[in-house]
């Protein structure tokens, strides 16, 4: 990870488990983090604890399904850094309901954020990135187990499909990159179950722990942040395509 030291990221989905974790992580191994989320509270106080540390992190309030605070957002890392090497897109959401009694707009948000706000970003930093002649930067996209087979339960249904979406544009993404000849990576993450806020907000408080007390252990989000920092670690000629991880003794 030392090349990575004084180098830049946008890590989004910061204030809340794996994006947190990561941001962490960065800060950690002196990078300058830029960490977004719609509440930022958990983001300014990470800062705070993290100040003494070899990096910094900045929050910035955005919403990623929503373009013009996209944009606003890579404005200001433009105007402060002048330039991005890294992009962690962990922004993403799920609601607990099956396909058959779901809700359009509950479909929309997920999708406008899980997908259409992962692109946006995704394109933007890519821009970035070769706007300032960085060619060896690193785009990571969360994806989950559920991005690549059908899930037992229906009400993560419709949020596979968002991440079945995502597998198709890590690839996406990646032929377009060679195509350019840049040597800018991207790299998938896959994860089971991860004890975080996310199944608590999708499933609500007791499902949600019910769920995560099903297994012997969960991941949690360090395991996420390890593998993140294991494809970032890579030499340049290594693309890490897609980590698929799962708890031990998750079946499915
Ligand atoms: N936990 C798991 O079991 C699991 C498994 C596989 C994949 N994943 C994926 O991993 C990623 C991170 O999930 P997590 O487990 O860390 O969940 P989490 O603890 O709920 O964190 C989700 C983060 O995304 C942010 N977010 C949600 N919608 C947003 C939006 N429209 N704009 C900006 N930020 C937004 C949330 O902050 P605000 O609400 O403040 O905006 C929060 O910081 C997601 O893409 C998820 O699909 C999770």
């Amino acid at each position: 990870m030392e090349r990575w030291r004084g180098r830049t990221a946008l890590v989004t989905g910061a204030s809340s488990g794996i994006g947190y974790a990561v941001a962490k992580r960065f800060v950690e191994h002196g990078m300058n983090v830029f960490g977004c989320s719609r509440n930022i509270q958990n983001i300014d106080e990470l800062s705070k604890t993290v100040r003494c540390g070899p990096g910094s992190l900045n929050a910035i309030k955005c919403d990623v399904s929503n373009e013009d605070e996209v944009l606003a957002m890579f404005a200001k890392i433009r105007k402060e850094q002048g330039r991005l090497d890294v992009c962690v897109n962990s922004a993403g959401l799920s609601h607990g309901e099956p396909l058959l009694s779901g809700t359009t707009e509950k479909w929309r948000e997920i999708l406008n954020t899980n997908v259409i706000g992962l692109c946006i970003c995704t394109r933007e930093a890519v821009k970035l990135m070769r706007e300032s002649g960085v060619d060896n930067g690193h785009i990571i996209l969360l994806n989950s187990r559920a991005g690549h087979m059908a899930q037992p339960r229906s009400t993560i249904h419709f949020y596979g499909a968002s991440k079945y979406a995502v597998t198709a544009v890590t690839e996406g993404f990646r032929r377009e990159l060679r195509e350019l000849k840049s040597g800018i990576r991207i790299t998938g993450v896959s994860p089971g179950l991860v004890e975080t806020e996310f199944v608590h907000r999708a499933m609500g408080q007791e499902s949600g722990e019910a769920l995560y007390r099903s297994l012997e252990k969960c991941l949690t989000a360090d395991d996420i942040a390890d593998s993140v920092i294991y494809a970032l670690g890579a030499p340049d000629h290594v693309q890490v395509h897609d980590i698929l991880i799962r708890p031990t003794d998750q079946a499915y």
